[in-house]
């Protein structure tokens, strides 16, 4: 911890004792956890919405409108998106659930790097990029027949093999309704937990930004990780402003040390 400012050394012990004092823990992760894995966000400095503005390629209206437009952008992003690889800040997550402080990851992202990093309660907010399905006849496809379509029948965008109507990735856009067991199961557990522990999202797009006010209400409390401020800093128990992949590994830590503390403390 010694690069860290002293201010940043308290706020790691106090999160890391909110946690190791929970019962029901819960993460919520944005875009801002995938970026130090080489995924750009939607509205950090970088951001995809600066580049393709979400009324031209994030709504489902633009999507029907002109599907092979959504497609270029889709084909810039996947790569990135396929090869990433989970960082330290998704192997800290992993951890903590492993060692029974996280009930349940809610996540907005769509790039599954919570569950390459070995996490296994991970609740898709937003859908995943590894499916595909027809907006004809709701025919599936893998990722892996669609990266093949796409390099066999030179179409963008993809149509499908039944009915030949554009496919769209299993990623929820604008304008479309949230999958409904990970909305209602997140807004649930939102209300049972005692922590929330909140990384890398501007918290600006609902119904998501929301949860964190359920777990407020009921009287639970919320750590903020991010590296620039949210609307609920002013509501949370600790705000860090700094990288994901810097801090997480470093609450990790202090967990661990304060968790082999008590332990001596008991036995002497
Ligand atoms: N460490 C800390 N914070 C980071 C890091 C990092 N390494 N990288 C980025 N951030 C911060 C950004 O500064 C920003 O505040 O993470 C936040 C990401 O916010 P958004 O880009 O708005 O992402 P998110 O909150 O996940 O967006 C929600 O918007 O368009 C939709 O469906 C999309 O799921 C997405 C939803």
């Amino acid at each position: 911890m010694h690069t860290l400012k002293p201010s940043y050394k308290e706020k790691i012990r106090k999160a890391a004792k909110l946690l190791l004092n929970s019962k029901s823990a819960i993460v919520l992760t944005g875009a801002g956890i995938s970026t130090e894995s080489g995924i750009p966000d939607f509205r950090g400095d970088d951001g995809i919405w600066k580049k393709y503005p979400i009324e031209t390629f994030g709504t489902l209206e633009s999507l029907l409108k002109d599907p092979s437009k959504f497609w270029k952008m889709a084909e810039e992003i996947a790569p990135n998106l396929f090869n990433a690889k989970p960082n330290t800040g998704h192997y800290a997550i992993a951890e903590l659930e492993k060692m029974n402080i996280v009930k349940s990851i809610i996540t907005q992202n769509v790039d599954e790097l919570h569950q390459k990093a070995g996490a296994v309660l991970v609740y898709e907010v937003h859908g995943n990029i590894n499916r595909y399905s027809c907006l004809g006849c709701r025919a599936s496809y893998t990722k892996q027949q669609v990266l093949n379509k796409l390099k066999k029948e030179k179409n963008s965008p993809p149509l499908c093999d039944v009915c030949a109507a554009p496919l769209k990735p299993s990623v929820v856009l604008f304008g479309e309704s949230l999958p409904k067991f990970e909305i209602y199961y997140s807004q649930d557990v939102a209300k049972k937990s005692d922590v929330m522990l909140i990384v890398g999202s501007s918290l600006s797009v609902a119904p998501v930004c929301d949860l964190p006010l359920y777990t407020l209400r009921e009287g639970g409390k919320l750590i903020i990780i991010n590296d620039e401020p949210t609307l609920l800093d002013s509501k949370a128990e600790v705000v860090i402003h700094n990288k994901i992949g810097t801090i997480l590994p470093l609450i990790v830590e202090e967990l661990k040390r304060l968790m082999e503390e008590s332990h001596s403390d008991t036995k002497s």
